[in-house]
């Protein structure tokens, strides 16, 4: 049900092609990402690691469309992002993307539906449609009992999942999640995983998380390590879903690389 005109065809869902995002403060340069050369496939379950300030967020914020690349492409889903509009880029972040966040980013006075429904008020439909993709939204996520309470009066796992739901509302192919369990133990954490794993597997969506957690990249086809905003290496992780397999991976190989130019 997605009113998305662009040919989806068999190419990769996301390409980034010598990608730098450059801050400059004072008389210092620092490369945030340093041309970074990165294909995700379509469908596909990706999870970034990398140490504190390696440049995670700042791929996902560029993916979708929330930042702008200083140098090189961003393709996602057969757009380039770099030569876009703001107007065109704030379409497409509210038509092909969703959003996961650490902290949730609920808000507090709306119940979770009215969470939910929020972003649906960018889309042309009725009421009573809106209302309907919510509630799909919040079943998906197994949350449909719990949509007229307020997050207060939810469980950081439970708020984490109406998040998914509300990224989901709008049916996007794409799920962009910065450290989605972060903030939550790990029973929590484990049930969001296993439905970002289910939204993939099931529903097709493509998935990128930013994370720390080790059991987080062993849901993940393949784990992208950055450091200093260059690609460190890229971890397969081939009978996924067995934490064991994606748990060693984490910090063996020292590419010495001086990120800066
Ligand atoms: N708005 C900004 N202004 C200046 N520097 C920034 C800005 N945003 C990010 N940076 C810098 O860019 C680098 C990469 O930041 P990024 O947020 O992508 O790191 P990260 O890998 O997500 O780290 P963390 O694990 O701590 O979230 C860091 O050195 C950060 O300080
Ligand atoms: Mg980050």
């Amino acid at each position: 049900m997605s009113k998305s005109t662009t040919p989806a065809s068999a190419s990769p869902a996301i390409e980034l092609a010598g990608v730098s995002r450059i801050y400059k403060r004072g008389g210092e340069t620092l490369h945030a990402l340093n041309r970074l050369t990165l294909t995700i496939e379509r469908g596909s379950f990706t999870a970034i690691m990398g140490p504190s300030g390696s440049g995670k967020s700042t791929v996902l914020n560029l993916v979708g469309g929330l930042d702008r690349a200083d140098e090189g492409l961003v393709n996602v889903a057969g757009e380039e992002l770099t030569t876009m509009t703001n107007a065109g880029l704030a379409a497409f972040r509210a038509d092909r993307i969703g959003f996961v966040f650490q902290g949730f980013n609920l808000l507090p006075v709306l119940t979770a539906l009215q969470n939910v429904e929020l972003p649906l008020l960018l889309a042309p439909l009725s009421r009573k449609e809106r209302r309907a993709h919510a509630i799909h939204a919040l079943a998906l996520v197994g949350l449909e009992d719990r949509m007229h309470h307020r997050p207060r009066e939810l469980s950081g796992g439970q708020e984490q999942r109406v998040a998914i739901a509300r990224a989901l509302a709008t049916d996007p192919d794409l799920i962009l999640a910065d450290e989605p369990t972060g903030d939550l133990d790990r029973a929590s954490a484990d049930a969001v995983l296993n439905l970002l794993l289910r939204l993939n597997q099931e529903h097709g969506k493509t998935i990128i998380v930013v994370t720390h957690d080790p059991k987080a990249a062993a849901v993940a086809q393949r784990t992208v390590h950055l450091d200093k905003g260059k690609l460190e290496k890229i971890v397969e992780n081939t009978p996924r879903g067995e934490p064991e397999v994606a748990a060693g991976i984490a910090e063996d190989a020292p590419a010495e690389d001086r990120a800066e130019g």
